[in-house]
């Protein structure tokens, strides 16, 4: 096989795209921005990349095997169809698109093209700590687990009230950063979101353009009988940070903002474990070299296509509940 070729759309996070890209030895031969100034300042960055102006000739171009999609939430559904269909690989900042019918035309796209790879940047499955914790799950020192808990603590509230998030009039925090904690959960467990059940409210972001909730809270039921919260909690007064619990009928893990601790004990006189792996401990790019062995079948990517549709589908779902006031089905694809 001859060596791959990526190309990058959109040069904020796409940036830590391309250092995943040249970590796996693949050559950033294009990267594409609508702002004129990022372009200027991408051509003196990386003389070596061709600089182009609009995604629609990245995604054509001969010579790019695989796409980055890092531009806004709202624009990845149709670069996304437009990549697979041209037979590229695909790696998709989150969320991979907005909706059903995206979600729907994505997944058909792909069965028109087999041989397409598709992976999104749930960059937590490459946390050190928390591929600690996941290590441990699966080694049976939490016993089973039975109810898990996640929340997404944003704490850049002005990310929200100004800028292309703010502008989205149907604006999800559950797809823009709630997505992190029910992709890290479903992987904790080991099994799919088959049920959950909303609510949510509009206190903090004053000033967004956005009608939709700023604080998401969903219950979960796994097919394997756990059940499961997860927040996404955009307008709180707290650092970035990732907040979960894991209860097992053996043990429980907590990451809160003093660091992680494993408990497997009822007796208060008895002190946590300290879990001292790094937090978050993974860069941007991080999932970028798996996916390269996965394309050219050197081994299995962290988040494989199943894994995508499964995170997608249980959020998509959550957005639902959130406007019909109902508990819902999450679709399976
Ligand atoms: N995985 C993560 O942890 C993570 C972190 C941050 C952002 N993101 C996601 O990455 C994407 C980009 O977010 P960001 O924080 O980098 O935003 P940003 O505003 O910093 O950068 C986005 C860049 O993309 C360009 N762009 C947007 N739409 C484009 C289009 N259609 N064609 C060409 N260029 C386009 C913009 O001009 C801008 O320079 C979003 O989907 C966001 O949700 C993911």
């Amino acid at each position: 096989m001859k060596p791959l070729r990526a190309g990058v759309i959109g040069l904020g996070v796409g940036e830590q795209h391309i250092l995943g890209y040249r970590a796996a030895g693949v050559e950033v031969v294009a990267l594409c921005d609508m702002n004129p100034d990022k372009r200027a300042e991408a051509s003196r960055k990386y003389p070596e990349c061709r600089i182009v102006e609009s995604a629609e000739a990245l995604l054509d171009a001969a010579d790019v095997d695989v796409v980055s999609v890092a531009s806004y939430d709202h624009h990845h559904a149709a670069q996304v169809v437009r990549a697979i269909s041209g037979g590229k690989h695909v790696f998709s900042e989150k969320p991979l698109c907005m909706n059903e019918d995206e979600l729907g035309a994505i997944r058909d796209a792909l069965k028109r093209n087999p041989g397409v790879r598709l992976s999104t940047n749930t960059i937590l499955r490459m946390s050190e700590r928390f591929r600690d914790v996941h290590g441990r799950v699966r080694a049976g020192e939490l016993g089973r687990l039975y109810c898990v808990e996640a929340d997404y603590n944003y704490g850049r509230l002005h990310k929200i009230q100004a800028g292309w998030r703010g502008e989205i009039v149907d604006y999800s925090v559950m797809l823009g950063g709630g997505i992190h904690m029910v992709d890290l959960l479903i992987w904790m467990v080991g099994s799919a979101v088959i049920e959950v059940s909303a609510v949510g409210n509009k206190v903090c972001s004053v000033g967004a353009a956005f009608q939709t909730p700023d604080m998401v809270m969903a219950w979960l039921r796994f097919d394997d009988g756990t059940i499961g919260k997860v927040g996404a909690n955009f307008g709180c007064v707290y650092p970035h940070f990732h907040k979960i619990a894991l209860y097992g009928t053996e043990g429980t893990f907590e990451n809160g903002i003093g660091g992680g601790v494993l408990i497997r004990s009822r007796d208060p006189q008895d002190t946590p474990q300290s879990i001292q792996s790094a937090y978050p401990g993974a860069a941007k790019g991080d999932l970028i070299p798996g996916f390269i062995d996965a394309i050219l079948g050197k081994g299995k990517a962290a988040v494989e296509e199943a894994d995508v549709f499964r995170t997608m589908s249980a959020c998509l779902a959550i957005d639902k509940s959130l406007r019909t006031g109902k508990p819902e089905v999450v679709a399976t694809y």
